[in-house]
This record gives C-alpha cells, structure tokens and sequence, in this order.
C-alpha cells in the first residue's frame, strides 16, 4: 500500500505559496482550480466551525468535502472551547486533513461577538490554552492565521502573543498585515509580520494585499511564505503567476477573455457538480467577477448573476466567444 504522505511546513518548498481561506469563496471547486493553474499553492479551507463538526451539523460537514488533487489538506477551524476543537480535530483527521490551522483573524461580527476569531487576540491565555490543545490532540501540523492585533497595534502585545503561540507547538504561523478595528479598509502593514519573523523560529507567512506578482517578489523579503486573497477573485491565474515569479520563471496569463471561458467553465462545473444548486448559486459571483473588465460585462453579468443551469452557463459564454472575443 503506497505510504501516506505526510505534510510539514518546515518541509514544505520555500518560498510558499498559499491560497487564502476565504469563506463563500475558497470551496473545494476553487481550490481544485487553482492547484490546476499553480499546483505547488498549499491550500486551506474557508473557516469552519469547531463546534458544527462536534455537533456533526451537515452544513458543516460539507465544508469538509475535498478531493486528492487539492493535498494537502489543510482544514481551519474557529471556535472558543478547547475541548470542542479537540473532537473536530479527530473527525477532520479521519477525513484526511493534512493539518490544522487555527483561525484567530476573522473580524465579523458574529464571529467576534461570541469571542471566536480575532476576539482571541485579546485573550492570549485562552489563545494559548486552545493552540496548546490543538497540538497536543493530534500528530497533524498546527497552525494559527492571525492579525497584528484587535483595535491596534501594540508591538509589544504582538510580541507577547506570538512568542505564546510557538511555545505551544504550532508549526506555522501566518499573520495578515491588518487589526481587526480595521477590517479590510486601509492598506496592510507588513512591518510587524517581518518582526515576527525576527522573533520565531517557525515559518512565517505574510498577507494582505498582494495584488501582483510585482508585489509579491517585493514583500516575500525573508518570510517563508506569501498568502494570496481578494486578488485571486475572477483571476486564479495570479497564483500561477506569483508562483512563478518566485521561482524566477515566466508564466503568461490568458490575455483574452476567449483564452479564460475553458477554465470558467471547469470552475462552473465542478462548483455544480460537488454542491449542486448551492453551487450554482455561489458560481454566480465568480461569474461576474470572471468578466470584470470586459468591454460588455454589464450586458452579461445581469444575465449571468441569474443563471439558473450549467446550460445557461455555457450558452452565455458561447455567445460571448462568438460574437465579441
Ligand atoms: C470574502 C472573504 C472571506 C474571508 N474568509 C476568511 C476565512 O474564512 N478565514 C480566514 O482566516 N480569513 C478569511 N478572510 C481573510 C483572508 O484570508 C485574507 O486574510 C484577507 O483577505 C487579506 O488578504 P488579501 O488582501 O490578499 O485579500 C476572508 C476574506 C474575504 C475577503
């Protein structure tokens, strides 16, 4: 029987590559898309709740659903209660997870409200005590995705926590360059993300606003890793760019929207084939952003924010390549 091939950070190709976890968007079917375009990208999945999978509500569990293509797998859970992450870490490891990354960044909040998230970046000790007992239920890698802090940046707060989490065992960590207080606005501050690299001995992968492989090459400087977002959103051949780029090679992205339909429509189909009409339904904004920049997207998004098939899908872009790519 072929060894299972097990999955570690500090092994892992540098510098790395990685798509963010982005819920409604980053499913299974995104994923497999882009581990086509740029298949050395290490994925993770959007945030799942620790206490959905405990409580095994179906909703939940399909956010598990993933195919080999997409290894490894790396599942992000959220939650407050110790003990909850340690049963989902025991289902999630029997449905192949290659590791477990922690989520102390999402700002919603719904999320923070009921102390999940980012809300843990102000309470460090159960921070610490949740990463603690995530790496001591399982063999699998654990990391954390962070900010710099909650309502600003203090760096020696900052400091204190991230020392906090390594001591615990974590295996890697990667920190978006914004507080929570600021949400998506602004710009993301890389400055912190560099000191941390200065102060652990894990890898450290940075985030926020990487919009080019330009900007890529230029905020790598010694992280291990860069993390790719928003700029993925109707343009999955960045990574193949950024990944590229890194490597010094050369990679050239579909110039027209005629080159990008094949890839459009792979996405639609394994969107609809893995979630049926939830897919479909969640296709229709990757649809709208696919087109961005066409010279007649406004006389097609309205029609393909409606879509009702995977027929209506290809006839839009049938006619779309006939009659004006
Ligand atoms: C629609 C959306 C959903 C997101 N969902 C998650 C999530 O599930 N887990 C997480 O850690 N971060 C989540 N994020 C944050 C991203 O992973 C990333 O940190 C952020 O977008 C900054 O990176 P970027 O500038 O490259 O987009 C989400 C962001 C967006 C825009």
């Amino acid at each position: 029987m072929p060894r299972k091939k097990i999955f570690s950070w500090d092994k892992a190709k540098k510098p790395m590559l990685l798509l963010a976890p982005m819920a409604g968007y980053t499913d299974s079917a995104f994923r497999q898309i882009v581990k086509k375009l740029a298949p050395e990208t290490i994925c993770i999945t959007e945030l799942i709740s620790a206490d959905g999978i405990k409580y095994k509500g179906e909703k939940t569990l399909e956010f598990l659903d993933h195919t080999e293509s997409e290894k490894p797998f790396i599942v992000q859970l959220f939650g407050k209660r110790p003990a909850f992450f340690r049963e989902a870490i025991e289902s999630v490891e029997k449905m192949g997870a290659d590791g477990i990354d922690i989520n102390m960044g999402c700002p919603a909040r719904k999320v923070i409200g009921s102390m999940h998230g980012s809300a843990l970046l102000t309470k460090p000790e159960l921070a610490e005590e949740i990463a603690r007992t995530c790496v001591e239920s399982t063999k699998l890698p654990v990391s954390v995705k962070m900010r710099i802090g909650f309502k600003n940046y203090d760096e020696r707060h900052f400091l204190d926590f991230i020392k906090r989490l390594e001591q615990t065992g974590i295996k890697a960590l990667t920190i978006h360059g914004r507080t929570t207080a600021q949400g998506f606005s602004g710009q993301a501050t890389w400055e912190p993300i560099y000191l941390a690299k200065k102060h652990l001995r894990i890898p450290v992968i940075g985030n926020g606003d990487i919009t080019s492989a330009e900007i890529a090459k230029e905020r790598l400087k010694d992280l291990d890793g860069i993390m790719v977002g928003r700029a993925t959103f109707g343009n999955p051949w960045i990574m193949a760019e950024i990944s590229s780029a890194l490597r010094n090679k050369k990679y050239t992205p579909p110039q027209s929207l005629k080159e990008k339909i094949p890839l459009i429509l792979e996405h639609s189909r394994l969107a609809i084939e893995s979630k049926d009409r939830r897919g479909l339904l969640e296709m229709r904004k990757h649809l709208s952003v696919y087109i961005k920049g066409f010279q007649h997207a406004g006389e097609f998004r309205s029609r393909l924010v409606q879509v009702e098939s995977m027929k209506d899908i290809e006839k839009i872009f049938r006619e779309i390549d006939t009659e004006f790519c």
